[in-house]
């Protein structure tokens, strides 16, 4: 068995399957490039982290899907029937959490420069909570509150920036002073002025619920130390705020547990973290009627996988290019704007068979970064050989664009 393969994936003879079905045939029925999620697997990791905390706790435990991941209405509906809640990053998240039929109680609104246009849209919707990113919104959301919705006791909770952030890039080290390569960090309420956020919070006529952080993104094995010290921070932190009188009804830890990309990478040990932060939240004096994590890519990635059409190989200056009919920023722009964004990349019909040699695979926009995979060891592949690129089930088509009028990819889920 390889490394990769899954509820979604499997190798028989030389052919990838999706599920029961060969890639190709898929390729064939719906043309390329062609995005394919599975629920099986998706469903399989959501059971998975269930599982996690399963027994670990007394508290409620929340699995908010964040949907910025994957905003496919099939896959919401999924894990509405899972009994999931969602994340929500903008008022456009909210009302595709909405339409897809969560109730308003079980969507968190995490908003960044937020505007009072945005407040006002979420506000309208009774029962959901608002996540609060900087002490200095708070006189917009009370004007907005004041003028619309005059005496309207809405859930808040704070995002705050406990100092401690991890991720696989900067680009999405979401939590302390600097990301690694020295740009600020946007995001949160320094921790010397949470408690000032929620009393302002109070004294505003808001009803503040939650503390809720968010450090990065892509966790693997190694970042385990760096990640439970900021949930020993959290629960620290959540103790001081009920000493001080804040009723704190949930902890959220945020998201950011990786799945596996790379056959080298130690996944992170999700169950050891369940565990580490129930037992966390158990010793200490805190008084909770919930446990929060909001994954994304750990739901959907490896339930995920993009598949194109070789047009044609070409040899320049010694480098061997696939050049394939899909673009990484019209489809999938993590390997072009992230470093180390790395996919497996795997020919359809000969997964593993002849003599291997690094071949780029290359798209069809106008940028030396649109290469889904560089130099990746597979058998030469030919025109009209259809390529899949694997773990391309989070943040993909979400990110896609319309760069160069390409459109973006059609989505099945099987
Ligand atoms: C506030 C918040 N929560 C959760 C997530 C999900 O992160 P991941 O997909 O790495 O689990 C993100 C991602 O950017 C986020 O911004």
């Amino acid at each position: 068995m390889l490394w990769w393969e899954n509820r979604f994936l499997s190798v028989r003879g030389q052919k990838l399957y999706l599920g029961e079905t060969a890639a190709s045939a898929f390729a064939e029925k719906y043309g390329t490039p062609l995005f394919v999620y599975s629920r099986a697997q998706i469903l399989a990791n959501y059971q998975k982290l269930r599982a996690a905390f399963a027994g670990q706790t007394d508290a409620e435990v929340r699995i908010c899907y964040a949907m910025k991941a994957n905003f496919h209405r099939r896959i919401l509906k999924i894990f509405k029937a899972a009994d999931a809640s969602i994340d929500a990053g903008s008022p456009g998240e909210v009302r595709a959490a909405l339409d897809a039929g969560f109730p308003p109680e079980k969507v968190l609104f995490t908003g960044t420069s937020v505007s009072a246009d945005d407040l006002r849209k979420v506000f309208a919707v009774d029962g959901l909570t608002v996540n609060i990113d900087a002490i200095e919104q708070l006189e917009v959301m009370k004007n907005v509150r004041d003028r619309w919705f005059k005496n309207k006791k809405i859930r808040v909770s704070i995002r705050w920036n406990p100092g401690i952030g991890r991720g696989f890039n900067p680009k999405v080290i979401t939590a302390g002073k600097q990301s690694a390569d020295g740009t600020p960090i946007k995001f949160g309420i320094e921790e010397a002025k949470v408690l000032a956020a929620f009393e302002k919070a109070s004294a505003s006529g808001f009803n503040p619920v939650g503390l809720h952080q968010h450090l990065g993104s892509g966790w693997v094995k190694e970042d385990f130390p760096m990640v439970v010290g900021a949930v020993d921070k959290m629960v620290l932190k959540s103790a001081e705020l009920q000493r001080k009188g804040f009723p704190l009804e949930f902890l959220d830890f945020g998201g950011g547990f990786g799945p596996r990309y790379i056959k080298e990478q130690k996944p992170f040990p999700v169950e050891q973290y369940a565990r580490y932060i129930c037992r966390q939240v158990r010793r200490s004096s805190l008084k909770i009627q919930a446990v929060v994590v909001e994954p994304g890519k750990f739901l959907v990635a490896d339930g995920g996988a993009l598949l194109v059409r070789v047009e044609y190989v070409k040899e320049s200056y010694g480098n061997l290019f696939a050049c394939v009919n899909g673009g990484t920023f019209n489809t999938l722009p993590r390997p072009a704007i992230y470093a180390r964004a790395f996919h497996e990349i795997v020919n359809c019909s000969r997964v593993n068979g002849g003599r291997k040699v690094p071949v780029t695979v290359a798209g069809n926009l106008c940028e030396t970064g649109d290469v889904f995979g560089k130099e990746i060891m597979m058998p030469v592949p030919k025109p009209g050989d259809i390529l899949a690129i694997l773990c391309a089930g989070a943040y993909g088509r979400s990110m896609a664009s319309n760069f160069n009028l390409r459109p973006i990819p059609r989505e099945i889920i099987i």
